[in-house]
């Protein structure tokens, strides 16, 4: 037998690794100042690409306004205890009913953070007898919430219908022996590169199979459909994805998330959902954050019409420039580059610092060895000038890669990194 961290101390993890050459630059840096397009790192200003603060709703006055006098009159403890027994109040209820109309749906249960507020949900809407079908592309915290499940199943390959035809005949084999249902599981948006998962299609299999949907729009939320609505609005089918949810972690710039569905589903949940029975409710300060934001929305059409023309002016500019940036059909705008890690390090630091742009960065495993992908995500608050300033940025890294500038310079910065 060993002792328990032997293991922890010699294995760091597949990312804690790298955590001497990484940390405080590639993974946990410091961006200071007020969230907005231009922000601080390492004491420069850098014209930030990294922040999922879509609609620029992180620093509005409003809204500042809103958060701060709801600190002021609650505190942040209030309410204490969970929903069931303490934690329940009239604007928590208030706030589901106008997201729940919202999303066109007959009602909603507020969720203290997405990744848990999803995994928990999975969780109970499954039975040991049900099968899940998932895109293989999921978010983490959809994968975490299938680990629990103790029934079977199934991943399909990334938004690839046929695939999924073949997984769902698979759980439909495997459902009429255990006699449970089937829950198929997509992303509205996928956060990393982009594409609107195909729901469209995806329910069109309703018609063939039996199957319930469930739809996580972190990234549709807001930014797709009327006023925001979402991904499902976008594509005509809200009414066919039956447990819709979304955080407010991105174009609600706070803290927070929702899942909406039927009455009797939701009603569900709120009695049997471990996320929720067993964690303190949402504080005041959200909650009324979360209206707040609501409205905005609702009745400010603007901020989503900016983001949107900050996002073709990047992307139109990028393809113009010739530069890959995938199949993305959302503000998530990923750049495809070729290099090895330390190229991909040695890129992203001249980018910083050279050029003061400021934009997330992910190497294999997450994406193919030798891929390097630059992941931008435009907001409201961006400019035109932000844009084409990147745009020149872009093209001279570009040339600098194709040169074998930062094959050269990449040992020497990343025995500097610390330094
Ligand atoms: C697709 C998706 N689902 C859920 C989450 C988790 O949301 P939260 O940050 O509110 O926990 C995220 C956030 O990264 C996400 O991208």
């Amino acid at each position: 037998m060993r002792d328990l961290f032997d293991r922890i101390i010699k294995n760091k993890g597949p990312l804690g690794k790298w955590a001497s050459q990484a940390e405080g630059y590639f993974v946990f840096p410091k961006l200071e100042g007020p969230i907005s397009n231009r922000m601080k790192f390492k004491g420069k200003e850098v014209i930030t690409w990294s922040v999922n603060d879509y609609l620029g709703l992180a620093n509005n006055p409003e809204i500042r306004k809103v958060d701060a006098d709801a600190a002021a009159e609650y505190g942040s403890a209030y309410p204490m205890g969970a929903r069931m027994m303490s934690g329940h109040t009239d604007l928590h209820e208030q706030l589901e009913n106008e997201l729940a109309a919202f999303v066109d749906k007959e009602s909603s249960y507020l969720l203290n953070f997405g990744y848990q507020g999803i995994l928990s949900t999975v969780d109970t809407l499954v039975s040991k007898d049900d099968v899940i079908v998932y895109d293989i592309d999921a978010h983490a915290c959809i994968v975490d919430g299938v680990r629990l499940h103790i029934g079977k199943r199934f991943t399909y390959k990334h938004n690839d219908i046929e695939s999924l035809e073949k997984n769902l005949q698979r759980a439909t084999k495997v459902a009429e022996q255990t006699g449970g249902g089937i829950l198929v599981i997509s992303e509205g948006v996928f956060g990393m590169r982009g594409q609107q998962g195909r729901l469209k299609e995806i329910v069109a299999l309703k018609q063939k199979y039996n199957f319930r949907f469930l739809v996580d729009d972190a990234h549709g939320f807001g930014t797709l459909g009327e006023n925001g609505k979402g991904t499902g609005d976008e594509q005509g089918v809200q009414d066919q994805i039956d447990v819709y949810f979304a955080t407010f972690a991105k174009s609600m710039a706070s803290t927070g998330a929702f899942v909406a569905a039927d009455k009797e589903i939701i009603d569900y949940l709120k009695y049997n959902m471990r996320s929720q029975m067993f964690a303190k409710s949402l504080q005041m300060q959200l909650v009324k954050g979360a209206l707040k934001r609501l409205d905005m929305l609702r009745t400010r059409p603007e901020f989503k019409l900016k983001l949107w023309k900050n996002v073709s002016a990047l992307q139109n500019g990028l393809k113009k420039r010739g530069f890959d940036i995938g199949t993305t059909q959302s503000c998530v705008t990923p750049v495809y580059l070729k290099g090895s890690i330390p190229v991909a390090m040695s890129l992203v630091k001249d980018l910083r610092e050279n050029y003061g742009i400021f934009c997330s960065i992910v190497v294999y495993p997450v994406i193919p060895k030798g891929l390097i992908l630059l992941r931008l995500i435009p907001t409201a608050t961006h400019t035109l000038d932000d844009v084409k300033i990147t745009l020149e940025a872009f093209s001279g890294i570009r040339e600098k890669l194709e040169n074998g500038t930062y094959l050269r310079l990449s040992e020497a910065i990343m025995n500097s990194l610390k330094s």
